[in-house]
């Protein structure tokens, strides 16, 4: 079986933005692979954070992946700090990693944009760190979306690179895009995101689902009920075809550019799907324990440690680093 890596940060609770751009292309993908999935709270830290905050957003995010369908039994479910060989494999990817390549990142640009006043190392290593999570598991699948595809390329360079200057050990991951298309937050401008606020909650009840979806932004075109649209112009009809089936999206489409249906009657339709899917998640959420979380990433944690000790033993090794047998 091939190796496959994935990161979140811990955000906290996640939303379905994240589910349906990650987290169900991560839970489909556990019967092929052997997965490594890890809350990556050492990349959050590049960022302003509440720290009170943080231990909350690491359990809610590993409860809401539980209860996703992340299987223990399966894949392994770890926070990234509570295995050291990442920030350990990070220093010595930093002597092969090219400062011209870490700055020319567009997430980094878009961040230093952002945050101006705190423009800190870790912001530019940041990918380096990433490029640690992968090589630790020698993972050759790494499942991300579109805004990570140069992370991954640039993990590839540093592999390659560090093949070629100490030994050849790692193999070069290669991205693993979800046929997810693209889509907006309820506002229809913006990617879903919570600080936008343009999302909604996996946690979310059934009326606040129907409250969420009945706000969110149709076709601009459709003014009045009379009005024809076009379902490809349509945030609603993307998120419809992420979540119902043949019958229902065609209805949509014929509807819509018809004008048979309104824009009501559509996002009624998807909230009876939306609920559908997300009741399940949140039942299942809801019988998590904390014991019970703590223990998965208790247990995640020590199993992450025996593959990423091993790896470090041989990059010790090939780097020529001597170290007493005891230790
Ligand atoms: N940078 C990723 C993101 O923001 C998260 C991440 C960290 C990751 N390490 C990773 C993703 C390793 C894939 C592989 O979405």
């Amino acid at each position: 079986m091939k190796t496959l890596f994935s990161g979140i940060q811990p955000s906290g609770e996640l939303h379905l933005g994240n589910y349906l751009g990650a987290i169900r292309n991560w839970v489909a993908l556990q019967p092929d692979y052997r997965c490594f999935f890890s809350i990556v709270d050492y990349h959050a830290i590049t960022q302003h954070y509440e720290r009170r905050e943080m231990p909350v957003r690491v359990m809610d995010m590993a409860r809401d992946l539980l209860a996703c369908g992340i299987d223990p039994e399966r894949s392994v479910l770890f926070v990234q700090s509570m295995v050291p060989e990442h920030t350990e494999l990070s220093w010595v990817l930093c002597a092969v990693a090219q400062f011209g390549d870490l700055a020319r990142m567009t997430q980094f640009k878009d961040k230093s944009a952002r945050q101006e006043d705190n423009i800190n190392a870790g912001l530019l290593s940041y990918p380096i760190l990433q490029s640690a999570d992968i090589l630790l598991y020698k993972a050759t699948a790494v499942p991300v979306g579109q805004d990570q595809a140069q992370h991954v390329e640039f993990c590839r360079r540093i592999a390659r690179a560090f093949n070629r200057r100490w030994k050849k050990l790692f193999p070069e991951p290669e991205v693993l895009l979800s046929s997810t298309p693209k889509i907006l937050g309820l506002d229809g401008q913006a990617k879903m995101s919570k600080s936008v606020g343009n999302t909604i909650s996996l946690g979310a009840s059934d009326k606040e689902i129907r409250k969420a979806l009945a706000r969110a932004v149709t076709d601009p075109a459709r003014v009045t009920r009379e009005d024809a649209g076009h379902p490809d112009h349509c945030n609603v009809h993307t998120l419809h075809t992420s979540f119902s089936d043949g019958e229902r999206i065609a209805w949509v489409r014929n509807g819509c550019e018809t004008a048979a249906i309104g824009c009501v009657d559509c996002k009624s339709a998807l909230a009876d799907e939306v609920i559908a899917h997300l009741g399940p998640i949140r039942e299942r959420r809801a019988k998590l324990t904390d014991d019970h979380v703590r223990e998965v990433l208790e247990s995640g944690a020590a199993a992450a440690r025996r593959v990423a000790g091993e790896t470090m033993a041989e990059v010790r090794a090939a780097l020529g680093l001597w170290r007493p047998a005891a230790l």
